[in-house]
């Protein structure tokens, strides 16, 4: 299976600077044949941006592009929502559900979450689904706990190998340098897969991310872990050259 190198932008870059990233991103993915055969990109730029990124990508099949959230709802009055049918028909192939900053700041609960990632898989796209405890419940001892109530109430009814990825972030790792060591990479993916094996047929082969901190220098290592198929980049998939550094 290859790697998928997921690249978050968040709430980052002018239009102009949302151009020149993603021209960045498709030459060096072009000048690096070699990374075309282990991964699979996607970025995820802000909202108002997708139009930008797809019409940046043309016909280019090696990236590919989604959202960072999308409504729980079909369609109706939801000011300033965006439903996964728009993003579905602005050719997205993917959307974020349960970013830890939205369930902080936007107090999106796992029941919400579940709805978004239904939403997505409905509309035929692949929904990445986060999940990752804070510092204090790890202090607490209660990671594995954590981690698997969020897992099995924000899991898609429906979900399989093919139409959900799940994302394990850290809470403490993300934005903060402090990267989960591989060891901890290593038991929390190989407990995820576990659980998983509980729920769904075709549990080894559902592609499960890491997140938090990931950048070219710890990158590659992380990406040799077991049970990790791929990473979920913020900060460093805003510098071209640093995103696809972590690819090898
Ligand atoms: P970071 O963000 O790489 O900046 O820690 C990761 C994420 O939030 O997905």
């Amino acid at each position: 299976m290859k790697k998928l190198i997921a690249g978050n932008w968040k709430m980052n870059c002018s239009l102009e600077e949302a151009k020149l990233l993603i021209a960045d991103v498709i030459n060096g993915v072009y000048q690096n044949q070699a990374l075309q055969g282990d991964n699979e990109f996607v970025i995820f730029p802000p909202f108002i941006y997708l139009p930008t990124v797809r019409h940046a990508l043309g016909n280019h099949t090696f990236i590919s592009f989604g959202a960072q959230d999308c409504s729980p709802h079909d369609k109706g009055a939801y000011t300033g929502d965006i439903s996964a049918s728009m993003l579905k028909d602005s050719a997205c192939t993917y959307a974020i559900a349960g970013h830890s900053e939205r369930r902080k700041y936007h107090c999106e609960s796992n029941a919400d979450i579940k709805a978004k990632a239904e939403q997505v898989i409905k509309n035929g796209m692949t929904a990445i689904v986060c999940i990752g405890e804070t510092q204090e419940e790890r202090d607490g001892g209660r990671a594995e706990e954590v981690v698997q109530k969020q897992l099995f109430e924000s899991l898609p009814a429906g979900a399989h190998a093919r139409n959900t990825v799940i994302a394990y972030e850290p809470v403490w790792a993300i934005g903060t340098g402090k990267t989960a060591s591989e060891t901890d990479i290593l038991m929390m993916h190989s407990f995820i897969r576990e659980a998983l094996e509980e729920k769904l047929a075709d549990a080894e082969n559902m592609r499960i991310l890491y997140g938090g901190s990931v950048n070219p220098e710890n990158g590659p290592g992380i990406l040799k872990t077991p049970n990790v198929d791929g990473v979920l980049v913020g900060g460093a998939s805003l510098k071209a050259q640093d995103f696809l550094a972590i690819a090898g």
